[in-house]
């Protein structure tokens, strides 16, 4: 009940309260829920600005000009505001970097070969992406909309208000972060804080398709 509570209380927040900030424990929860995402083979392709001050989110905000100022004041006015990157690609030495990662937290104690086991599934995994679907950008982006679902669930488990923001000029972003010289794009921001008591959004009733529509239960 818990988790269809916090589904139904949340909601696409329009209008958040600029006087409110989140706390420091909730703030940690979030960035745990960024960091333990998981990962199509554990691959991780992502980077994370967390913006916290009003120079943070006035930088965020320079991609929600002209054609995505609508969502201008809901980045400069939410309490936290997370640009989601994306890698463009995956080297050699990312693929070292999450077996290091593995190997320190311990998952390859018990046989010999579970190292060079973890390294070729992901290698593996990575040439079907590279060589025969053709679509690892695809598939890297699809593991930072799986991260913001995750991070959506979060903020409504934990009664905090959110909004994903798909209208964000990303080459905008990209330069403004620096973020191509890292290997690194924007794909999607959110805002993270407390709703205004005056947001629209949070009075009408939440509108999804019948579920004898979209499940079929054999
Ligand atoms: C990937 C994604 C991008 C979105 N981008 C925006 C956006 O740029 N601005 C905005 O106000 N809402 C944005 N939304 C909010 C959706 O319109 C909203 O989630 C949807 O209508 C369902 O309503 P609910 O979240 O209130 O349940 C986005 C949602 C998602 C999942």
């Amino acid at each position: 009940m818990l988790v269809s509570k916090a589904l139904q209380r949340r909601y696409a927040t329009k209008s958040f309260d600029p006087s409110r900030s989140l706390p420091p424990e909730t703030v940690q929860q979030l960035l745990d829920a960024l960091r333990w995402c998981p990962s199509s083979t554990n691959i991780q392709p992502w980077h994370f600005v967390v913006a916290a001050t009003a120079d943070g989110k006035a930088r965020i905000a320079k991609g929600a000009a002209g054609p995505y100022s609508y969502n201008e004041a809901k980045i400069l006015n939410a309490s936290h505001v997370v640009l989601m990157c994306s890698r463009v690609a995956i080297d050699d030495a990312h693929l070292q970097q999450v077996l290091a990662a593995e190997e320190q937290a311990g998952r390859f104690t018990d046989k010999p070969d579970a190292a060079a086991m973890a390294h070729a599934t992901r290698v593996s995994y990575h040439n079907v992406h590279r060589f025969d679907k053709k679509d690892v950008s695809h598939w890297l982006e699809k593991q930072i909309y799986l991260n913001l679902g995750n991070l959506l669930l979060t903020a409504g488990l934990l009664d905090i208000d959110a909004v994903p923001l798909e209208g964000i000029n990303t080459q905008v972003l990209d330069a403004e972060f620096d973020l191509n010289a890292r290997g690194l794009t924007a794909v999607v921001a959110v805002a993270l804080g407390y709703r205004a008591a005056d947001d629209f959004n949070a009075a009408l009733p939440k509108a999804r398709l019948a579920a004898d529509a979209i499940f079929t239960l054999i």
